[in-house]
This record gives C-alpha cells, structure tokens and sequence, in this order.
C-alpha cells in the first residue's frame, strides 16, 4: 500500500463513520503557548474546552484530519531509524460524541481491516491510575473485546496521562497502541482541564483525540525495516545517495529529515533568524550546509529536494508547489552561511576542547551552529559537548539581552552597563573591558589607515564582541580590514600602558583626543554615544601609550580600560558592512 493510498483511506473510514474532514493547520499556530504546532489536537483545542462549538464550525461533533507537525524534542535522535522533526498525524476527534468504546473499536478495525495488520502484532497500555485520577477500567474493558489480557498493560503517567502543551489545556488518560513493539498510536480521553498548578477540572464535555504517526504505520503496512525505507523517503534517500556517495547512512537519513522538514516551515511562512521557529529551521539548513561542506559537495541539494518534495507532497500540501520562493529562502540563508563561516572554522580547529560555553560563543560570534560545531570540530574536542548544555547557554543568553533592556529601562540583572559596556559578571566585566580598549585602539587604526574622515559614531560591547560604527563613504576592501586589525594586533603586543588625565573639557578638547562632533546615531539598534552628546565640564581622557602626548590612541571615555595592551590578547575583525548611507559597522572579538 503506497502512502498516498493509507491517507485516503484514513479520512474515508472515518469520513463512513461520520467525521468531517478538516484540512491540516499551519505549522505555525494561532496558539501562542506553542511555537510550532506538534499535535492534531492543537488546531481543536478551543473545541475541547467548549469555548467553541464544533457543530456550529464543521457542522457535526466529530472531525478527522492528517495534521503537518514538528517536534524539536527529538531533533538529536534524527538520524537513527525512527526519529524525524517533521511528521504527519493521522487524526481522529469527538467533541462531545462518542467516547472510549467506539474509539477503541475502531482503533482495531482500522488496523485489521484497514491496514492489514494481523491481530497478534497488536497491543496496548491504559492508565493504571495514580492518586488524582482513577485507572481506566473503561479502556481496558474495551480492549479486552479484541486483545487477550497479556496484550493490554498498565501504564504510569508520563506515558498513559495526555497533558497540555503549554501550562494548561485539556488533558486526560491515554491509551498506547503498538504493532510490534512500535508505538503506531495514541489514544486521548480528553476528561479534565488541567490548570497551570497542576489540578484537574472537569471539561463541560468529554472529548476524543487521536494521533497516528502516519510514517510509523505506513513502515508497518509497507513490512520495511524502517520509515525512512517506506515511498515516503525511499526516493529522496536514493538521490542523496547518488548524489554524495560518502554520507554515511545517518547522515543521509539527517538530510532526508532536515531538507523535507526545513521545505515544510518555509512552506507555512516560518523563516531563518536567530530566535524561535526561525531558529530551529536555521538550525536544519545549516546541518545540511555543513555536511555538504565536510564532504565537497558541490550538487545543488536544495533544488533536487525542492523538486521531490513537490511531486511527492504537492498533490497532498499545494503549499510545497512554491518552489521558487522557497529556493530563494535556502539560497539566502546558504550565502550568509558561507560567508559567517570561515572565521568560525578557523578558530574551531584551534580547539582541542569544547565546552558547552565554547559551542556557544562560537555560535554568537560567528553564526556557527551546534550541529556544525559538533560535525566539523576535532573528533575528541567534542565528545562531551550535548545540545542540551548549549541550550542552557542559549536561554543564558536569552536572560542577559533581556536583563540589559531591563536595565535601560531601569530594572536589574547586569553588574554593569553603560550602554556601551555589559557584563553580568566580574569575568564578563574583564571580557568587556578588553574589547573596550581594542575598540579605542581599531578607531585609531582606522583613522590612521582610511584617514580623519572616519569618525565614531557608536559602540556597543558584549562578551561576545565590540560592534563599533563610524562614518566612512565605502566598503573597506581586504587589505584594509586586514591592516587594521594587524596595526591593533601590534600595538597589543606592544604591551603599551594604558592611562587616563581628567581635565577641564575645553582644554581636553586641545589635545586632540577623540570624542563625538555630531554625528548622527546610525540605524541597527542600541548604539552608544550617538550625536548630540553633551560632555560634563570635567572630562576623562583615556590612552594608550606612554604619555598623552604621543599616544597611540587618545579618547573621552568614562573606561573601564585593561592597564596594559597585552592583556588583551589577539584581535580579529568578524565583519565590516554598511549601516546607512556612509555609516559602517565593524563587529571583532578578542581571543585569549
Ligand atoms: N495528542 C495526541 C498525540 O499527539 C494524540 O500523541
């Protein structure tokens, strides 16, 4: 049975038993407590709780539907023989309709009659109950109709209780069912709504929701070994194996997953960026780009995944038909890879460890996934690192950006920011500060390359990197980024001390020092220092060298500053780019 065949016939048994067929959501759901949709009963939910009325909407109680979803939980097992990101759900619903008996009554004849399955491959769990809810005799009697008792286990919570996705939502007990010893369905017996402390409250209506894994139960019917042998996948393994012939099995499975997935997301309007949805299908390209890298392969991928996926979903999900638009999502996203990515592999080679930390500033500062840095980097560098750990740094992260705007509008979290400086702690604050002076010390250099013309116009300073804007006409070519940050890397290793004079504003103003004329404040967010800024009468001039007189660098500044350029370490520029009309940025980071 193709598996084209076992959708039709999934809506029309149901459709025969009175369901109305409902087209498959968006991955991207209306739910806000969700960020992608990973359930059938999703699109439902408000059905379940009575807020609405499914009469009304489908015109009768029950529905069937073969939802698109995708869940991150797994994203790490892809690449073995069951997992995927992004799956279809087989899925039938009652609001208020029938209940366990029917549910379970079908179950079995879709299975048998359906789909073929021969009744000793069958089984299934209920909820053995626990201190809340009572163990559901009602399912087991049901089961007990078709399944002898050795067939039909017990089950504790974590895999017999349907909870909400979110804090709260309808929930209730659940039954398993298994052809084998794989998981084909899941049976909910939606009965409470559970509240965000956890208790139950009975929903006005009892509710049914039920969840093929619609791969799973073609890789049953079709007898492989499995899901990524079924027609589903058969075909496109085959061109990735044409194609790259050095991929090992796991990886051409990861690339079956990742590509058909990342078309889906981009398909319903989901595109890459650095936070939520955008991330994670970020996340799928760039796994895909780094093993094309890993293993010279020059084949355009994405247009031959591109083109299955649309003759074998398109007659199903019109949405995979936009190619075009799709092609030039990955083409963009490939074309900032390439070039974030150089920098990045360089310094991840230099590793011989790499800590969960380490992933995650390789991630900041030059756009290297967690799945390249765990593909490309010396084989014993990454044993331990896991995505579990890098998520952690991540959602760090997340707290202190958060914590920093906080902290602009007057709230708490940073040790220490000055708008141009963030630290959110005393490591952090020596980070900062070292970026701090280089970020005087590349303005010098700057000025002494590309001439007077270059002026601050903002900074802004992370753990990560300084992000520095100046006014300047052009692009800088190669040999001019690459003179810059040689000049700064000489002084550093001058060791040159660093020191302030505070002194009257006029007479600061005569020696020369650098500080904001008016400028205008560049676009691209939270730059310090922009135009306007009104000096104190008394005035800090930082520099570096061994008098303010023939300094290397002389500049207002409030500091902090490392007290010798050694510290520092070795400089490197990331980026340069334009940021309006004869404004650039430059973002460099410092390396111990
Ligand atoms: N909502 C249930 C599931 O996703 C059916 O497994």
């Amino acid at each position: 049975m193709e598996s084209e065949e076992i959708r039709k016939k999934f809506l029309e048994f149901f459709r025969e038993r009175g369901h109305v067929i409902v087209p498959s959501s968006s991955l991207m759901p209306d739910d806000p407590s969700v960020l992608l949709t990973t359930a059938g009963m999703q699109q439902f939910r408000r059905y379940f709780t009575g807020e609405l009325d499914a009469q009304k909407d489908f015109g009768g109680k029950n529905t069937v539907s073969i939802q698109k979803c995708f869940r991150t939980s797994d994203i790490d097992e892809v690449g073995d023989k069951t997992h995927l990101t992004f799956f279809e759900m087989l899925g039938h619903f009652s609001f208020g309709g029938y209940f366990k008996k029917e549910t379970i009554e079908w179950t079995y004849q879709l299975l048998t009659e359906a789909f073929g399955v021969q009744p000793e491959r069958i089984s299934a769990t209920v909820f053995t109950g626990d201190e809340a809810v009572a163990f559901d005799k009602e399912s087991f009697d049901a089961w007990s109709k078709f399944l002898s008792h050795s067939k039909i286990r017990k089950g504790q919570r974590k895999d017999n209780f349907w909870g909400p996705a979110g804090s709260e939502g309808p929930c209730g007990a659940a039954n398993e069912v298994y052809v084998d010893d794989m998981e084909v369905a899941t049976l909910v017996f939606m009965e409470f709504y559970c509240l965000p402390d956890k208790t139950l409250k009975p929903l006005p209506k009892k509710g049914v929701d039920v969840g093929w894994g619609f791969e799973r139960i073609v890789k049953v019917t079709q007898g492989v070994e499995n899901v990524f042998q079924t027609d589903i996948f058969e075909l496109i393994i085959k061109k990735i194996n044409e194609i790259a012939p050095h991929l090992k099995d796991r990886e051409v499975r990861v690339f079956a997953d990742h590509l058909r997935a990342a078309i889906f997301l981009t398909a319903d309007g989901v595109r890459p960026s650095n936070k939520e949805a955008g991330y994670i299908l970020r996340r799928l390209l760039r796994r895909t780009l780094a093993y094309q890298i890993k293993y010279d392969i020059h084949a355009d991928l994405f247009s031959e995944a591109l083109k299955f996926i649309k003759d074998k979903f398109g007659p199903f999900y019109l949405e995979v038909k936009k190619t075009q638009e799709i092609g030039e999502v990955f083409e963009g996203e490939k074309n900032k890879f390439q070039k974030a990515i150089a920098a990045g592999l360089f310094e991840l080679k230099k590793r011989d460890k790499i800590s969960a930390q380490d992933a995650f500033y390789l991630y900041e500062t030059f756009g290297l996934p967690f799945e390249l840095i765990k593909e490309l980097a010396p084989p014993g560098a990454v044993k331990d690192l896991e995505y579990k750990d890098f998520e952690k740094e991540f959602k760090k992260h997340q707290e202190i950006s958060r914590a920093g705007a906080e902290k602009k509008f007057g709230g708490h979290g940073l040790l220490f920011n000055t708008g141009e400086l963030k630290a959110k702690d005393e490591e952090e604050l020596k980070k900062v500060t070292r970026l701090h002076t280089a970020t005087h010390l590349l303005q010098a250099a700057l000025r002494k390359i590309l001439g007077p013309e270059v002026k601050q116009m903002g900074s802004d300073i992370t753990v990560e990197r300084t992000r520095f804007d100046f006014t300047f006409s052009r692009k800088l070519t190669q040999e001019e980024i690459k003179k810059a940050e040689n000049l700064v890397n000489e002084v550093i290793q001058k060791d040159l001390p660093v020191g302030f004079v505070e002194m009257p504003l006029e007479e600061a103003k005569k020696t020369g020092a650098l500080h904001f004329f008016s400028a205008s404040s560049s676009e691209g967010g939270s730059t310090s220092g922009g135009g306007g800024e009104k000096y104190p009468e008394r005035v800090k001039v930082y520099y570096v060298g061994h008098s303010l007189k023939d300094a290397f660098s002389k500049e207002f500044c409030g500091g902090p500053h490392v007290g010798n350029t050694l510290v520092i370490g070795k400089f490197k520029i990331i980026k340069e780019e334009a940021v309006g009309a004869g404004a650039r940025r430059i973002r460099a980071a410092v390396f111990p």
